[in-house]
């Protein structure tokens, strides 16, 4: 069996990282950083010398970060900001307002329309002050459709429509002008209805002047089955004149994993990376993860896993060369087959 391996010269592989390959593009290569993990030094070392950019995976989301109401805990949050500082990367914050994502103390509760938009503006006024000139994009609004570009039925659109959007944004703008405002979605990285209720709302807030700088695609995929309109759907979102950020990328694959499948994650990831060096607007690559040991993917898809550009150990997979090609602009790297 052909056991097919992803050579890169020795010289480069010692002085290449994503970081430094993605600012050779002027784009930021980032990862979903949980600090608990700190307490490993090979999680420590790949998150400070690999990225340029983090996101907390779960750090500053509503339920961890206001778990009881106007009462906040911001450990965890800083330390991830305190992090990023320390190792001068940028810090996108994740995620504001989530309609599948409460903290406790909203449970079976119903509010007035008034009662809930002050609320919204509580919360998004105190995180984004409190990170003013820290976190420079927000994830404001996250996942607002359902699969069938429906609005996502919940507490925020039965109570205020889709005017929470508009509240979400106009609120992170008055706390930090300088922050740049997206909506993140899944599901929006090929032709088809989510795509469309996205674009058409981006359209409507751009009309009425509402405050959105981006919108994030956060590109969870399957290994094998890439969006072939990628690169069309990010140069359509960019031409509403906002950034686009591939902002939870990784490519979960059966599981074991064979060198075969591991070959076709690295051609995969080279086109998704590729895609966006494609287009101007598209200001960086976010993987939701370093390595495979640390992932969401095999909780909440049992029999997938290995996502990642590191493995379970830590070590580059063929995949991460393919990355590191994409973004210097080579085709694949050389693959040397072995019988
Ligand atoms: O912090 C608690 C801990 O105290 C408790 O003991 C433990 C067991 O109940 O749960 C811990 O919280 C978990 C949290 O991850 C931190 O590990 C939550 O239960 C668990 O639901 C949460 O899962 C996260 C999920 O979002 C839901 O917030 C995943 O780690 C995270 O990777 C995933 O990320 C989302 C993005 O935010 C949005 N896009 C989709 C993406 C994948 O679902």
């Amino acid at each position: 069996m052909a056991i097919a391996i992803f050579a890169m010269e020795a010289s480069t592989a010692e002085t290449v990282t994503l970081k430094s390959a993605a600012g050779q593009t002027q784009r930021d290569f980032g990862v979903a950083f949980e600090p608990t993990f700190l307490a490993n030094p090979l999680y420590r070392e790949l998150a400070t010398s690999q990225f340029s950019s983090i996101t907390p995976e779960n750090a500053m989301k509503w339920d961890q970060i206001e778990p009881t109401q106007g009462s906040f805990d911001w450990k965890a949050a800083d330390e991830v900001a305190a992090f990023a500082k320390s190792n001068d990367q940028k810090l996108r914050g994740h995620a504001l307002v989530w309609e599948d994502h409460f903290p406790d103390w909203f449970a079976g509760k119903r509010f007035a329309a008034a009662t809930l938009k002050n609320l919204i503006e509580q919360h998004v006024g105190a995180v984004v002050s409190r990170y003013k000139g820290v976190v420079y994009a927000w994830d404001v609004v996250n996942e607002p459709f359902d699969d069938a570009g429906r609005w996502r039925a919940g507490l925020l659109h039965n109570t205020l429509g889709d005017g929470y959007v508009a509240i979400a944004l106009r609120a992170a703008r008055a706390a930090d002008p300088d922050a740049k405002l997206y909506i993140n979605e899944y599901g929006i990285e090929k032709s088809g209805p989510k795509f469309d209720a996205l674009y058409r709302l981006v359209a409507a807030l751009k009309a009425s002047g509402v405050p959105i700088d981006g919108v994030g695609l956060q590109s969870h995929f399957i290994v094998g089955r890439v969006p072939p309109d990628l690169p069309a759907i990010l140069a359509k979102f960019a031409a509403l004149d906002i950034d686009v950020a591939l902002t939870e990328l990784d490519f979960r694959l059966s599981l074991p994993a064979t060198p075969e499948s591991l070959a076709q994650q690295a051609t995969d990831y080279h086109f998704v990376v590729a895609s966006c060096l494609a287009v101007a607007r598209c200001v960086g690559v976010t993987t939701w993860g370093i390595s495979d040991d640390h992932s969401w993917i095999p909780t909440y898809f049992p029999g997938y896993g290995d996502a990642l550009l590191f493995d379970q150990r830590g070590d580059p997979k063929p995949a991460y060369a393919a990355v590191i090609g994409a973004l210097q602009r080579l085709g694949l790297p050389a693959i040397e087959k072995r019988q």
